[in-house]
């Protein structure tokens, strides 16, 4: 089966990634500087995927390490060549992904997220592997044009996070218009939400977190007294803004999906949109929420979010056609994930 480098595999989307690729037979080298996570994930990813000792040996691999070290990189690649077990291709989730941060601190946006990228790709171009899965972000969309947003929607960020985003796509088709061996997908995730079943992992952001999820878990929780929403004048059913919120474990999917079809050479380069098609306000999640806890979500009105849009929400028939790959779960599920995690985890992975 095949080899795998995943950086940034015990983050959140990672980790969940890592469970369905090891479910499906992968062999996995993580490589991460965990600056915002934790390797107690992978210890979980371990037990959901009840590795013994000696098969979480060969089969997943952690590296301490950053992406912007090309020592580091060429170390991974070429201990795997020695070992008679190359890596067959990356899956690259190492990034910074906070706007609000990216505002603040361009200079280590683009630090990380381009330059180490570069330093990646480099390192993969040298030791042949050539087949690549980077996460993109509808925030490469900004304020779109028309909804549901195709992928051949305008691309206009309108922050550092976003631009940096942007120009990795952007070196990822030169670099496959130049070399023709190059299979590459960039998957432009929507708003991934939820966590998986077991309750054993999730998200746990290390600094004070500004997505709705980890706020609302807040507040049901009641480490946080209230969820103030970001305005009720957006032209929407009631007022408030409306996302595509995508569950994490079918996001997971989309990536073995993706890379089923890359490592059957059926794409030389993808650009896909992974999310469910469906909309959802604030007011509507925060009822679901409520629905699907039994936990009261005080909130209160203030006003609009510097950068926010009224709506986003996925054209996915893309991905369902390419790869036949859909969502599976619901809102309310994602709920009843992202509170289970958030209940029996309410320090995080600090716990
Ligand atoms: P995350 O922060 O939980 O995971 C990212 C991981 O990368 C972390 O474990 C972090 O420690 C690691 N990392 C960061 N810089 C590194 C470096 N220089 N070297 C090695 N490791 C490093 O974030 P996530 O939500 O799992 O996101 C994964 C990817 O998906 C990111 O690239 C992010 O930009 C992108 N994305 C996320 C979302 C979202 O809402 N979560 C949406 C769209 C795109
Ligand atoms: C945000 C980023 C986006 C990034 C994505 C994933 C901004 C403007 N956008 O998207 O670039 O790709 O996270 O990391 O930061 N909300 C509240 N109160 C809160 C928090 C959120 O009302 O305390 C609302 C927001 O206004 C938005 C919705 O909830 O309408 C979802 O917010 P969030 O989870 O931050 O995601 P996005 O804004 O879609």
């Amino acid at each position: 089966m095949a080899r795998l480098l995943i950086t940034g595999g015990a983050g959140f989307i990672g980790t969940h990634s890592c469970i369905v690729l090891i479910e499906q037979g992968y062999d996995l080298v993580i490589i991460d500087s965990f600056v915002n996570s934790s390797p107690i994930s992978l210890q979980r990813v371990k037990e959901i995927t009840k590795l013994t000792k000696k098969e979480s040996i060969e089969r997943l691999q952690v590296i301490h390490g950053d992406i912007r070290n090309q020592k580091t990189l060429e170390k991974v690649f070429s201990d795997a060549i020695r070992e008679g077990r190359r890596i067959d291709a990356v899956i690259h989730f190492a990034g910074l992904k906070s706007v609000n941060e990216s505002l603040q601190n361009p200079i280590s946006y683009w630090q990380v997220n381009v330059n180490g990228t570069s330093c990646l790709l480099s390192t993969m171009h040298e030791y042949n592997c050539r087949n690549l899965i980077f996460s993109s972000s509808a925030t490469l969309y900004g304020q779109p044009k028309s909804i549901p947003i195709p992928e051949t929607a305008t691309i206009q960020p309108i922050n550092p996070y976003g631009n940096t985003k942007a120009a990795v796509e952007k070196m990822l088709s030169d670099i496959s218009k130049m070399d023709a061996e190059w299979h590459i997908a960039c998957l432009r995730y929507f708003n991934p939400i939820g966590a998986h079943p077991s309750g054993l992992i999730g998200e746990d952001p290390k600094e004070t977190p500004n997505n709705l999820f980890p706020i609302i878990s807040q507040v049901a929780s009641g480490s946080r007294k209230v969820l103030r929403i970001y305005g009720n004048d957006w032209p929407t059913i009631d007022g408030t803004c409306i996302r595509d919120y995508i569950h994490v474990m079918d996001l997971a999917r989309g990536h073995s999906a993706a890379l089923n079809s890359l490592l059957k050479k059926e794409h030389k380069h993808l650009t896909l949109n992974l999310g469910t098609g469906e909309g959802y306000s604030v007011l509507e999640v925060v009822n679901s929420f409520e629905k699907a806890t039994g936990k009261s979500i005080p909130y209160e009105i203030i006003g609009r979010r510097k950068g926010d849009t009224a709506i986003s929400v996925a054209d996915p028939s893309k991905a369902l056609k390419t790869l036949k790959w859909k969502t599976s779960k619901s809102l309310f599920e994602s709920c009843k994930d992202s509170w289970n995690w958030q209940s029996s985890n309410p320090n995080g992975f600090r716990s």
